[in-house]
């Protein structure tokens, strides 16, 4: 495997972790557009209201052979030929998804196996804050030595838990996936980072458990296994209460990046490029009307791809560094809310993988 020195990384007093770069990014679509135009065969409904409620105007959805894990390896291998870097040279695969290819093994293990690697491999479900929590947990395993290359993938079929019949939630979400390549780690003297250096610079994971039922698949596991009966009563499908979700979502997220950019010391204006959770166009206005953040510094995808889950930030992300539109030293600020209700916030200082030398082993 590669062996990445000469770059200063280790783990704050606060916890945050810093010198972790991400050395590559690729992204995975299903080949399939459905328009709204296509949705209002089917459902009662209209373009002009998804757009107006939404600002959703088509979305991917996955055809035969298209399924979280395939999507998840396709965008591994962009990710993976970005960075330079073989499978081989990963040591660890976090898959955050809530619609995994299998309920066992993991899907990062099928990724794993798919990729030929040996790298130890677990998924994260952390809803459409998924992706949040596992840059979390991915970046703090390289800033801590534990890994020190890190394949960190968001992905999600959510076509698979939608009702097609429900139009509150069929015309919302779609199919996809995005991966990252993290490399760094602790130096040899245990150093503390550079100021500026690139990686986490604060975080904040938080719950609203107020809202635990808002989201919710009632049927598939441990509580409730599949069954006939649950089958037929449809208790496999997303069930959302949609504008309570929208309320208590903007409301967190205001205040989880309130204080994630207080932790770090620094203010909306600091901020390169804030990429969203993107859920719906509406929510992020309103986020960005509360807390101040530019919405010419905000990326978003939501009307291509409507909301991907645990995919839709590092998508952005992707869309947002091939665009060209981060550059070292850059902070980036991402924040999803989701099923729980989960909310996930991280402000991440762009870095370029020439910081580190690669020296083959
Ligand atoms: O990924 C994180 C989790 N999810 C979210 O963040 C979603 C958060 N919620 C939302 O994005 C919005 O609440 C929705 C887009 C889901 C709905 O927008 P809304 O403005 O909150 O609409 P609503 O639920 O209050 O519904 C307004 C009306 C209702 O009709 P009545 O009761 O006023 O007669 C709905 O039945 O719109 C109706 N409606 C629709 N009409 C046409 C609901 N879905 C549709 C539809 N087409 N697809």
């Amino acid at each position: 495997m590669s062996l990445l020195t000469a770059a200063a990384h280790s783990t704050e007093a606060d916890g945050s972790a810093a010198g972790v770069t991400v050395a590559g990014w690729g992204t995975a679509l299903p080949a399939r557009r459905v328009t709204n135009h296509d949705l209002t065969q089917h459902l009662e409904t209209s373009d002009a209201w998804i757009v107006d409620r939404s600002g959703i105007r088509e979305r991917r959805w996955v055809g035969p052979g298209e399924s979280t894990g395939p999507l998840s390896v396709a965008a591994a291998r962009a990710a993976l030929a970005r960075a330079g870097l073989a499978a081989t040279d990963l040591d660890v695969i976090v898959v955050a998804t809530t619609t995994p290819e299998k309920p066992l093994p993991s899907t990062a293990a099928l990724v794993a196996a798919e990729l030929g690697t040996t790298a130890g491999a677990f998924d994260l479900n952390a809803a459409c804050a998924g992706f949040v929590y596992s840059l979390a947990t991915a970046s703090a395993l390289v800033s801590s030595g534990v890994a020190r290359t890190a394949l960190l993938v968001g992905a999600d079929t959510m076509t698979s838990i939608i009702d097609p019949g429900d139009r509150a939630t069929a015309v919302l979400f779609g199919d996809g996936a995005a991966a990252l390549v993290l490399t760094g780690g602790p130096d040899d003297l245990g150093q503390p980072p550079p100021p500026g250096a690139p990686g986490l610079v604060a975080s904040d994971l938080v719950g609203d458990p107020a809202g635990v039922d808002l989201l919710v698949v009632p049927a598939g596991g441990s509580a409730r296994p599949a069954s006939a009966a649950t089958v037929a009563a449809g208790d496999h499908y997303l069930r959302m209460d949609g504008r309570e979700v929208f309320r208590r979502a903007v409301r967190a997220a205001e205040a989880s990046i309130v204080r994630t950019l207080a932790r770090a010391g620094c203010t909306v204006d600091d901020v390169a490029l804030f990429v969203p959770h993107q859920a719906n166009a509406r929510i992020t206005d309103a986020v960005l009307a509360r807390t101040g953040l530019a919405a010419d510094r905000t990326s978003s995808t939501i009307d291509r791809y409507g909301n991907t889950s645990a995919a839709s930030i590092p998508l952005a992300l992707a869309e947002a560094a091939s665009a060209g539109t981060v550059a070292p030293g850059d902070l980036v600020l991402m924040c999803g809310f989701g099923a729980g209700l989960t909310v996930g916030t991280a402000l991440w200082r762009w870095g370029t993988p020439t910081q580190f030398d690669k020296e083959a082993t």
